[in-house]
């Protein structure tokens, strides 16, 4: 089992990373697997590439953190907890030298003050950054609506439907009047911003009527943290789009993503978008007074925030 409580979490493609202050080893960590399997042979043949991906992930991150000497490695079959992997940096004059590491007999602690601290931000960091390779941007289905990643051709439905003044008059980033070129500008963007873990962009399309809206999450990886946003055309208002995409991308993050807060604001004066965020299981966190200039005047803005333990309680 993994030696300690782990004190740092994160989730990556198929497992979870733990470590902890009181680890045997100076950048010691634990990757269990996701789902409960036993042993080795369990994995199907795409969850085995997957955890041997993340096992590469951890180890290359406490190599450019730690800097040891070489690392070993050691895969458990359990029963409780379950199928976990052990990664430990080895160092010249670590006090298990020439020998496997036996965490009955470590010297405690292995970490100086502090320095447990700055392992686990960093390897957060690394590990959640730009060097964690993204997966490609997936498509999501919901009841009605298919969210998936923009492509040039919609350029002309967007142009149209978010060049409307009533979108970029409740929204601080949409430029109007949205001329020619823009929303090609805009789409182009978006392969490049998935990838670096910036943003992640999802036309909203439904059954019934087609390309209908956006929605988005602005990421921050050194806080795992994500923004939401999300425009819907005027004519398809009050249908339950937003709240629905809105579900959607949060419970999508949430289950792929590390992330531990995703957050959303909207002008004061706009509340059908804080009636979205609500239904989309956010809580009501404050408002930021005159928090943003929009067209010259100073607005106030209403804040909603999900934390991870909240969407996880709701059994969501
Ligand atoms: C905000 C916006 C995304 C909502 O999209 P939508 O698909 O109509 O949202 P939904 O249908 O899922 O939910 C809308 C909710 O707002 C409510 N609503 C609509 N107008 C309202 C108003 N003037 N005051 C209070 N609530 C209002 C609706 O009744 C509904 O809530 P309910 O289900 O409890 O009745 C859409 O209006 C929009 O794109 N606006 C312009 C861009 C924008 O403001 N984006 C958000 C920036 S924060």
């Amino acid at each position: 089992m993994c030696r300690s409580e782990p004190d740092a979490a994160v989730r990556l493609e198929a497992s979870w990373v733990l470590v902890g202050p009181d680890d045997p080893v100076r950048g010691y960590a634990c990757l269990v697997f996701a789902r409960h399997v036993i042993e080795l042979h369990d994995l199907t043949d795409d969850e085995g590439p997957a955890l041997m991906r993340d096992i590469r992930k951890v180890s290359g991150a406490i190599a450019r953190i730690m800097n040891p000497v070489k690392m070993n490695y050691e895969v458990h079959g359990n029963t409780a907890p379950h199928l976990h992997v052990h990664v430990f940096p080895r160092y010249r004059g670590d006090q298990f030298e020439g020998r496997p590491i036996d965490p009955r007999i470590a010297k405690r602690p292995a970490y100086a003050p502090g320095e447990f601290e700055r392992f686990r931000e960093q390897l957060a960091n690394d590990l959640i950054s730009g060097r964690a390779r993204m997966a490609p941007q997936p498509t999501l289905q919901t009841e009605r609506l298919l969210l998936r990643p923009f492509v040039l051709d919609d350029a002309p439905i967007v142009q149209r439907l978010v060049g409307a003044r009533e979108i970029a008059e409740t929204t601080l980033t949409i430029p109007h009047p949205y001329l020619d070129g823009m929303a090609e500008a805009w789409i182009r963007t978006h392969r490049a911003a998935w990838e670096a873990q910036d943003r992640g962009t999802f036309a909203i399309v439904s059954n019934a009527d087609g390309l209908v809206g956006a929605i988005g999450l602005h990421f921050r990886p050194p806080h795992r943290r994500a923004e939401l946003g999300y425009w819907i055309g005027r004519p398809f208002w009050n249908r339950g789009y937003a709240t629905e995409a809105a579900r959607a991308v949060i419970r999508f993050a949430f289950e792929t993503l590390p992330l531990n807060r995703i957050h959303a604001s909207h002008l004061t004066r706009n509340p059908a978008s804080g009636r979205v965020m609500v239904k989309a299981g956010m809580q009501f966190e404050g408002i930021l007074r005159q928090h943003v200039m929009k067209w010259d005047r100073p607005e106030d803005l209403a804040e909603y925030a999900i934390l991870r333990t909240v969407f996880e309680a709701a059994g969501a």
